[in-house]
């Protein structure tokens, strides 16, 4: 709920209030946006103290000629820099006559019910459950305005935010840098938590001391990429699981980010997240706007899991696409791992009918289907069936899967081109490049420059022509390569650092037009695994490949680390062949299936290469999920073991009624001889009566969750187990 208090002495407080968070503004007679309060809920009252009590000794002038008041020392909620606050600022314009410093200062607010989508860019988006804050901040002297859009989602206890600018003035400006949230924190007693890794490792989670300085992370790769999640948090550093104040900051944009906490020497911390300002200035002209990709700001004052729980069901009731939101996901097998571009028409018809015969709904067909594509070095952009090798053109081959009961999809990588292509033969033009200069190829490949609408166009046009003349329920759409010699040929030379962002945009437009055209396919992203892993794409692709690596014990750091922030109705996690394709390992099947169940359970092995008891185990697992699979998708996550890197990791899902648990636990290394271990649940009922419907045993809530489970011997590694609890009804809890 949005509350507006306005004092005796005019100064105004908003108070962006959800059910059990608070973030507090308040605007005194300077006319500054201050941020007394972001944390636990308060209810309105007059908090401008906290603010007006601030007064330490710099080496700076007094702001506006006022007794002490330096802007320095002050939680703002949109600082820039240059009058009395010399830290890094949210954002940074330059005026014609190259001056940098610009003054805002708050003009007006407005507020309404139902988050609208801001242009061209994805959003979380609630008409009921939303209201919105609009404060208008305002440099006279240069007649711009900076809004900032706060969504308060109460029931989710979520805000967004996002920041629109408008060049009201006559003269064009540049726009140099800009956050789209900023947080300022009177404290810096905190850790920074991080998702971080590379190409088969994605998302693990890193944690640090704050320091006096700047700690950032962030990418200029075109993408988040394998190495850094656009996610950030800052943590009190007892924070736990289920304890501790955590503030996070998750950017619904895919494109370069930066995330930065700067700890001053007051020991307040500074936190933003945006558009990394290296690859990036904006031309505004008089009579135009820039709109900023928008921010998820959750507080948790009960430590990672509640954060996790309330991004995960804002993103799956308000982010992804409605059609996706409550429906359950096939279990999919892909092909790639099977068969890479080895496959006729008769091994992939095969390999649909196995899948289907041990219980997959969907058969998904990855890379070397079109063109003349036999490996990595030809035809991306030639969106063409490759008959030959199919044995016949695609929708008589899709009609054979079918006839295996068995759904179809297919993978694309549309914002890529191969040298050796006819798509490439005629537009050179279309390829990200700077004249003059080698174009670097990456897996063979160039990146398209989709800052040009022509480009966007044949995309939509090209791969729009496959899904609407065959039978295609899912798309996976894959990206394998990062931005080198940025350029564009067909942007003027003062819009090339326009590029990265008019990259993203047009790729939302493809997107956005695809998914509105086709809205009952389902599409899967993925960026050579998880390569571009965010809200950004999770609304428009309700599900994410989340890593190429299908080695079911390195799956356990990069599942738990991305399940921190994004849903597990959002991973795509798959049983693979051993010895594992990028580790060489060999793990139980019973351990890669648990493992796979953590979000959308696929497979991506070779029913050639398994035996029939293998096949049978397969069954059974699918089976098993399919029964369960409404908790995994539907209901809460919660992490029992894997926060501190141990040998270790459990989670449990409690469905959304409360009536089911489902619980899974993994060891890494086994380890003879030691005493017996349990798993002590949390979040169950205590007073609830609960029977293990793989072992029949009754267990009481509260033996539960301060005796725990028994863990059974371990006898290899990677061995795990799994629990599948149900309530005990009323009237069947006498026969204990
Ligand atoms: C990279 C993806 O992550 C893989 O799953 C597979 O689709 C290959 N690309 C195909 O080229």
């Amino acid at each position: 709920m949005i509350q507006i208090l306005k004092n005796e002495k005019n100064q105004q407080l908003f108070f962006l209030n959800t059910s059990d968070t608070s973030l507090v503004l308040f605007v005194p007679e300077s006319r500054h946006v201050f941020i007394p309060h972001w944390g636990g809920k308060i209810e309105p009252t007059d908090i401008g103290y906290i603010i007006e009590e601030i007064s330490r000794a710099s080496y700076l002038p007094d702001a506006d000629g006022k007794k002490n008041f330096k802007l320095e020392q002050m939680p703002q909620i949109y600082p820039s820099y240059g009058y009395t606050d010399l830290r890094e600022p949210a954002f940074s314009f330059r005026w014609k006559d190259g001056s940098r410093i610009t003054d805002l200062r708050y003009r007006s607010y407005s507020t309404y019910r139902g988050k609208r989508k801001p242009e061209r860019l994805p959003a979380v988006l609630s008409d009921e459950d939303s209201e919105v804050l609009e404060i208008v901040l305002c440099d006279t002297l240069k007649q711009t305005e900076v809004t900032l859009v706060f969504g308060v989602f109460e029931k989710y206890n979520a805000i967004t935010q996002s920041v629109l600018v408008k060049n009201k003035g006559e003269e064009a400006f540049y726009i140099e840098k800009i956050c789209s949230a900023n947080m300022d924190l009177l404290f810096s007693d905190l850790d920074l938590i991080h998702l971080s890794g590379a190409w088969g490792r994605e998302c693990n989670i890193k944690r640090r001391h704050l320091e006096q300085g700047i700690q950032a992370v962030g990418s200029t790769r075109g993408a988040g990429g394998h190495g850094q999640n656009p996610f950030a948090a800052l943590v009190s550093p007892d924070t736990s699981e289920d304890q501790g104040e955590v503030y996070a900051m998750n950017f619904v944009y895919s494109g370069n980010f930066l995330a930065e906490v700067e700890v001053d020497m007051h020991e307040n911390s500074r936190f933003q997240i945006g558009i990394h300002p290296f690859e990036f200035e904006w031309k505004l002209n008089p009579g135009y706007e820039f709109q900023t990709p928008e921010v998820v700001l959750v507080y948790s004052g009960n430590g990672l899991g509640q954060m996790s729980r309330t991004f995960h069901k804002l993103y799956r009731e308000c982010l992804m696409p409605t059609r996706f939101r409550n429906q359950e996901r096939p279990v999919l097998l892909n092909s790639w791992e099977a068969n890479y571009f080895d496959f006729t028409r008769d091994s992939l018809v095969s390999l649909a009918a196995q899948a289907a015969e041990a219980g997959a709904e969907l058969f998904v067909l990855d890379d070397g289907w079109f063109g003349r594509r036999d490996d990595t070095t030809t035809s991306i952009g030639d969106w063409i069936p490759y008959e030959k090798k199919l044995g016949g053109n695609l929708e008589s081959l899709i009609s054979d899967i079918r006839k295996r009961k068995i759904a179809f999809g297919l993978w694309f990588e549309p914002e890529m081109v191969s040298p050796d292509s006819e798509l490439y033969k005629q537009h050179p033009e279309w390829v990200i490049q700077v004249k003059g200069r080698r174009i670097e190829k990456s897996r063979d490949e160039y990146v398209l420059d989709l800052a040009n609408p022509a480009v966007c166009e044949y995309i939509i046009r090209s791969v729009g022509k496959i899904l609407s003349e065959n039978s295609i329920s899912y798309v996976k759409w894959d990206m394998n390569r990062n931005f080198t010699n940025t350029g564009s040929l067909y942007l003027s030379p003062e819009q090339q650092k326009e590029l990265p962002h008019r990259y993203m945009l047009g790729l939302y437009h493809i997107m956005e037009t695809l998914t509105k055209e086709f809205p009952d396919v389902l599409f899967e992203g993925c960026a050579g695994g998880g390569g571009r892993c965010d809200p950004g794409m999770l609304y428009y692709m309700p599900q994410i490949w989340v890593s190429d690596d299908t080695d079911a014990l390195e799956r356990l750091p990069i599942q738990y680390g991305t399940s921190l922030v994004y849903p597990s109705i959002g991973m795509g996690c798959h049983i693979s062949d051993v010895p594992n394709h990028q580790t060489g390992r060999r793990v139980s099947l019973e351990t890669r299936a648990a493992v796979a169940m953590w979000g959308n359970l696929g497979l991506e092995l070779n029913f050639n290469k398994i035996d029939s008891a293998e096949k049978i185990q397969i069954k059974k697992y699918i089976g098993f999920y399919k029964k369960v699979r409404y908790i995994i998708q539907f209901g809460d996550l919660y992490r029992l073991k894997g926060l501190e890197i141990g040998n270790e990791y459990a989670w449990m899902y409690i469905s959304d009624d409360g009536e089911k648990i489902l619980i899974t636990y993994v060891q890494i290394m086994s380890r003879p001889n030691t005493v017996s271990k349990r798993l002590r649940l949390t979040h169950v009922e205590k007073q609830a009566l609960y029977k293990d419907t793989l072992s029949g045993r009754r267990f009481h809530g509260s033996e539960l969750s301060e005796i725990g489970l028994e863990i059974g011997k371990i006898s290899r590694d990677g061995d795990s187990q799994q629990w599948l609890l149900e309530k005990v009804s009323e009237k069947d809890k006498g026969q204990i």
